[in-house]
């Protein structure tokens, strides 16, 4: 068995390094579109057979060290009670929005088991279908960037509606982001106790808090999700996008593997969070995938460099792989990354 990833999140210095790339699965590979042309998006999230398939494309495709699986930090959202939906070329819409006391009342705790069965029925699949060959990563949002959608209704680029419901009615906020909270440790349980070998918790937003505000609107809950998830015993990653600032914070969260985005190095990641004795995973910016092969190798080395000063390195991305960016460089850099490393 490949299991290089998960020796890596626990510390093990590896050759090569393990590699892996958020949003691994997706449109950039004509195999997903071949797919996704004949269902939508949510559709291909709820059926088991078709999330497992592509799960393990870019596996077979791009020879990566773990797999991911297919599905997205809504759906809870929506088993909860919210009403979710992806629009052409809009992304996920939440209508209403969460905004007061009478909308929160209408969101509910989940049985995974129940209000989940595709997930965890997917993880399954996908632990029989890998038959050991690499590890499989389970995953949620972070209950910051989870709120921002409940509460914003989709995207929002200003964050108005939930910094206002944390500054102006703080009670309310967190009876949101108790229960999103409380919803995020049934589910990422559920998908361990279905198979997940390792978990990543996504907060793509919470790099719009201030230090002070992040410690008090997401770092306290994603503290408790990884307390509470500590016993399961997998390996956990978190990931808070442009949080170069909160890197010393986000290394206290309790997570065993610090996700960095490509905004700050991993020298100085290592120099903010205190020492070396850190894990890190990252931290390619996505579109260095537009290089030529020769500068692409050139910041690989370097990326790769500044990683044998951390406890170990996962290499990833800084965010995930766009749509554009041409799979064959892809599955390259995948190779050059893994021949650097040997
Ligand atoms: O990484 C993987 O391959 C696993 C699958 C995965 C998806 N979304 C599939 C997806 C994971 C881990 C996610 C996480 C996710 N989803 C995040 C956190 C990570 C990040 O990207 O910051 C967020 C914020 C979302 C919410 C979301 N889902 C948005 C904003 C969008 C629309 C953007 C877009 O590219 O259209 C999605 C849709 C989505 N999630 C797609 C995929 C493959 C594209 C769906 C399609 O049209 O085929």
């Amino acid at each position: 068995m490949n299991d290089i990833f998960l020796k890596a999140c626990r510390g093990e210095r590896t050759s090569p390094v393990p590699v892996w790339f958020m949003r691994q699965a997706g449109r950039y590979l004509p195999e997903y579109q071949e797919i996704r042309g004949k269902s939508d998006f949510l559709t291909m999230c709820k059926t088991p057979e078709l999330a497992a398939e592509v799960t393990l494309q870019p596996v077979e495709l791009l020879g990566v060290d773990a797999a991911i699986l297919f599905s997205d930090i809504l759906i809870p959202l929506e088993a909860m009670g919210a009403n979710l939906a992806f629009e052409e070329g809009r992304g996920p819409v939440l209508q209403p929005p969460v905004r007061g006391e009478d909308d929160i009342n209408r969101l509910h705790h989940i049985e995974p088991e129940r209000d989940v069965p595709f997930v965890l029925e997917t993880i399954k699949i996908l632990r029989r279908e890998l038959a050991d060959k690499v590890p499989l990563i389970g995953f949620a949002g972070a209950p910051f960037t989870l709120a921002s959608y409940l509460i914003e209704g989709g995207g929002t680029k200003s964050f108005v509606n939930i910094k206002r419901m944390f500054f102006a009615n703080p009670v309310l906020f967190r009876r949101v982001m108790d229960l999103i909270t409380d919803v995020t440790i049934s589910y990422l349980s559920a998908q361990i106790r279905a198979g997940a070998q390792a978990i990543q918790l996504f907060d793509t937003w919470a790099g719009v808090l201030t230090r002070h505000d992040f410690r008090d609107a997401a770092l306290v809950y994603a503290r408790r999700i990884f307390n509470e998830l500590r016993p399961l015993g997998v390996p956990m990653v978190y990931f808070v996008f442009d949080g170069g600032h909160l890197l010393d914070l986000v290394r206290l969260s309790g997570a065993d593997v610090i996700g960095l985005d490509w905004r700050t190095d991993i020298d100085t990641a290592l120099f903010l969070m205190g020492d070396g004795n850190v894990v890190v995973q990252g931290n390619l910016d996505p579109c260095m995938l537009f290089l030529s092969e020769e500068r692409l190798r050139d910041r690989i080395a370097e990326i790769l460099f500044q990683g044998t000063m951390a406890k170990s390195h996962i290499f990833n991305l800084g965010h995930g792989i766009l749509p554009e960016i041409p799979p064959e460089k892809v599955k390259l850099a995948v190779e050059i990354i893994h021949e650097l490393s040997a």
